[in-house]
């Protein structure tokens, strides 16, 4: 029987799985909802549908986030959404189990220790086969693998910024400023300017809805805030400027990160990537306007990734579908 062949991206907000034959098959939440009996983990729902469980919550069921910065928070946890996920892989009429070969794809700057934890993860999770390689390579792998590029992967809670070449990464780090970080700052700004709260995901709506990195953005938006010692819910107009000007000084730190990351480009591969441009993906780089504001500072011209918050895994295929021409780049003992 043919093995079931799956590139994993587990990022703190999403996982997702693209199937060798198949293409995206899981591009769910990273988090559970969970009951615990005896000290034995029951999953009840994973992905989106643990939002049900955010709205009324249900007495014993814990909620947890399974992966932050590219890491398992939560080992069973995340075994129990893994298994989920991998079942949503199978084909539902397998009498024999197919063997499963996994390639997940992880953070620059995860360390050996939590590259086994994945690995384990994985493993306990129902793959028999779990080969690891850090993300730059596999939006690469999406690219054309064999010339260079210079990635920028904005995640939630992390930034991947790296040098590829034609054998592998050159330079790569992975900074610790995320989406998560501008809605944050978004949330912070309306308790301390505005003398507002606002929950977390009405501060992301206003990131994706009203944030912008143009400076001649003159839109609007009415939100429902409740005052600062108050129970009163009354509503605020709220500006794109304002925005802007919250979220700038983070994009500005990321900014020199790349700027100075720049710097490992080797002289063989500029051409390529003055050709291509700074790739911009992970779900970060939907912020409007951000492309063009990197490429002003950077002097250099963008490639915004179709899909970017898939492309990960979507790349990773590449290196499963060529297994053998990069074995010793994907075997799990090279990290032993
Ligand atoms: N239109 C948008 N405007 C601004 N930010 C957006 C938009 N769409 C998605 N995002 C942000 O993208 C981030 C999620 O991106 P992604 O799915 O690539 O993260 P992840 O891979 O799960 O996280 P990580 O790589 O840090 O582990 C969130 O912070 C989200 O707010
Ligand atoms: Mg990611």
């Amino acid at each position: 029987m043919k093995p079931i062949e799956l590139s994993i991206d587990l990022g703190s907000s999403k996982t997702s799985i693209h199937k060798i034959g198949s293409g995206l098959v899981v591009n769910d939440e990273s988090r559970v909802v969970v009951a615990t009996k005896n000290n034995k983990m029951t999953l009840l729902e994973s992905g989106k549908g643990v939002e049900r469980y955010l709205r009324q919550p249900v007495p014993g069921c814990q909620i947890l986030n399974t992966i932050d910065g590219g890491v398992i928070t939560n080992e069973r946890a995340c075994v129990c959404m893994l298994k989920d996920y991998i079942s949503r892989c199978l084909p539902g009429n397998a009498v024999l189990k197919p063997k499963i070969k996994a390639l997940v794809s992880v953070g620059c700057g995860i360390s050996l220790t939590e590259k086994k934890d994945i690995e384990k993860a994985l493993n306990l999770a129902g793959a028999n086969e779990v080969s690891i390689i850090e993300s730059p390579l596999a939006v690469a792998g999406a690219l054309g693998f064999g010339r260079g590029h210079f990635i920028v992967d904005i995640g939630s809670s992390k930034t991947e910024i790296a040098v590829v070449g034609r054998d592998g990464i050159v330079a790569g780090c992975s900074v610790d400023i995320g989406g998560d970080k501008l809605t944050k700052a978004i949330a912070d700004y309306m308790v301390t300017e505005l003398g507002s709260t606002i929950s977390f995901n009405l501060a992301e709506k206003i990131k994706r809805d009203l944030g912008s990195m143009y400076d001649n953005n003159n839109m609007s938006m009415r939100v429902n805030v409740r005052k600062v010692g108050s129970q009163r819910a009354e509503s605020e107009v709220i500006h794109s400027r304002e925005i802007r000007s919250v979220i700038e000084p983070h994009i500005i730190d990321l900014l020199h990160i790349i700027y100075n990351m720049s710097f490992q480009i080797p002289d063989v591969l500029a051409e390529d990537i003055l050709q291509e441009g700074i790739v911009l993906c992970g779900g970060g780089a939907n912020l409007t306007g951000l492309g063009n504001y990197i490429s002003k500072f950077m002097q250099m011209r963008y490639y915004k990734v179709d899909d970017p918050q898939t492309v990960v895994s979507r790349g990773g295929m590449y290196f499963l579908e060529n297994s053998t021409d990069f074995a010793k780049m994907l075997n799990v003992i090279n990290y032993k």
